[in-house]
């Protein structure tokens, strides 16, 4: 019979009691919802609304509860619908009606709610560890090349020579506020619902503080209806982890581009690839491909959460039971991608001299030209304008730039002077930009030290 069976004379049809079920997945939740119960019987007892001894022995069953569930000795069954029904049910068959004293003051609308945010908290502190571990791999590989010159592209085009160590930087930046949104939506994750009990509160004099101390919540929520019934909170974090996906996908298209034939700029461990069932050859980046993959399944988990809540009147109704199984499935995703990432990019090889073979397209080195020319006084439209017709000129005349003399190079600029033919050394083209922030060498050395500190 359900703990709730009262005012009914049949049982829940078969069909019904399946829908209705969430014990398959929200039994992930009972360490939290025991931690939860505990706080809530001691506070129970302190205000004098159940006795000390019944709070000790609820206390003390729960503990074994929860050594049963661990070890795997405890028999969960879909006519008790979820993990709240289970562990109550199994106090009152070991405690009677004393067990039975657990729920005063409490609603199940109230009790997921705690569990929930109990759950969020610990899995983003787990994430945003793994996002450190993962910028930690990313700055030491771009440690372990400091001086590695690749072409940086725009439109996937040859744009201009950088430091394989700056692009890795630019991911450390972007994981880096992915840790900072995580954090900050933990602030608003780490308010406590009990004691809102199923929309409007309570009658009896509970200790909302005291629970919020126990728990170790910043504050109690301000609004029993509000707390009931939102789950802006679920749906920012997978807002969070829809865009460190989205970022991670973005890394992942580079590694399998630098891996191509075409490009050939890396080589990723045996490991982290696979090979083909039909070509002996082949050697694929299936880890960063299955990670861009994967970011699918986030935006998904993201706009099932926005569309379950759009249409719900206040307060709590029962669609807000969906929306566990989207954030397992989010969370269980991003984990499963940092646990591959990390390593695979400390197993990343990087093959110097294709990249610097690429960055020598004298094409990259043009906008150095026309910024001689602005340091030469020509105003930089102008400067661009005449760079671009020297590119005309080589392409008409089946030339290079970079073989070009100083007699050919002043038919299109006359201002061309011998600084103009050494330009074309990708090399020393990144070491010009020791401005801050950009791809010099001394500041990709000094951009490398503070985040080697910053995440020591
Ligand atoms: N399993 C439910 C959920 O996840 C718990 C709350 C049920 N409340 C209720 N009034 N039926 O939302």
């Amino acid at each position: 019979m359900a703990l709730w069976s009262g005012r009914f004379s049949a049982g829940t049809q078969k069909d019904l009691a399946k829908l209705s079920e969430s014990i398959s997945f929200d039994r992930r939740l009972y360490a939290c919802d025991i931690a939860g119960s505990k706080a809530h019987v001691t506070m129970l007892a302190a205000r004098g609304i159940i006795p000390e001894k019944t709070a000790a022995d609820i206390c003390a069953e729960l503990d074994e509860i929860q050594k049963k569930i661990e070890q795997g000795n405890f028999k969960f069954d879909i006519a008790l619908e979820d993990i709240h029904m289970h562990i109550e049910t199994a106090l009152i068959e070991k405690l009677g009606a004393e067990g039975a004293r657990v729920h005063s003051g409490r609603s199940r609308n109230d009790q997921v709610a705690l569990d929930i945010r109990l759950y969020l908290r610990d899995a983003v502190d787990g994430i945003i560890a793994k996002i450190r571990a993962f910028q930690r791999s990313l700055v030491d590989k771009a440690a372990e090349n400091p001086r590695a010159v690749m072409p940086g592209f725009t439109h996937l085009q040859h744009a201009q020579p950088i430091l394989f160590a700056h692009h890795l930087l630019a991911y450390v930046e972007m994981l880096d506020r992915d840790a900072e949104r995580l954090a900050d939506c933990r602030r608003r994750i780490n308010v406590m619902p009990l004691g809102s009990g199923a929309l409007a509160g309570s009658t009896l004099p509970l200790d909302r503080e005291m629970v919020t101390r126990l728990l170790g919540f910043e504050r109690p929520t301000r609004n029993s209806m509000d707390a009931v019934a939102d789950r802006d909170f679920a749906i920012e974090l997978l807002s969070d982890l829809a865009i460190m996906a989205m970022h991670i996908s973005r890394l992942s298209e580079d590694i399998i581009l630098w891996c191509s034939q075409e490009f050939n700029f890396i080589e990723l461990a045996d490991e982290f690839c696979t090979g083909s069932s039909l070509m002996p050859q082949k050697k694929n980046p299936d880890a960063a491909e299955l990670s861009r993959g994967k970011t699918a399944r986030i935006y998904g988990d993201l706009v099932a959460l926005l569309t379950l809540c759009k249409g719900l009147p206040l307060t709590y109704n029962r669609d807000l039971q969906e929306d566990k199984e989207r954030l397992f499935d989010a969370l269980d995703t991003v984990n499963l991608v940092l646990d591959v990432y990390t390593p695979m990019i400390s197993g990343i090889s990087v093959k110097k001299d294709r990249m610097l073979d690429a960055a020598s397209d004298p094409g990259l080195m043009a906008t150095d030209l026309a910024e001689l020319l602005v340091k030469m006084n020509v105003p930089f439209r102008t400067a661009h304008h005449r760079v671009g017709e020297l590119v005309k000129y080589c392409r008409e005349k089946g030339l290079e730039l970079d073989k070009l003399s100083l007699e050919q190079m002043r038919e299109v600029i006359p201002e061309a002077t011998e600084e103009f033919l050494t330009l074309f050394d990708p090399e020393k083209s990144v070491g010009a930009r020791e401005i801050y922030g950009g791809t010099g060498y001394r500041e990709v050395a000094g951009q490398i030290a503070f985040w080697q500190k910053k995440l020591q």
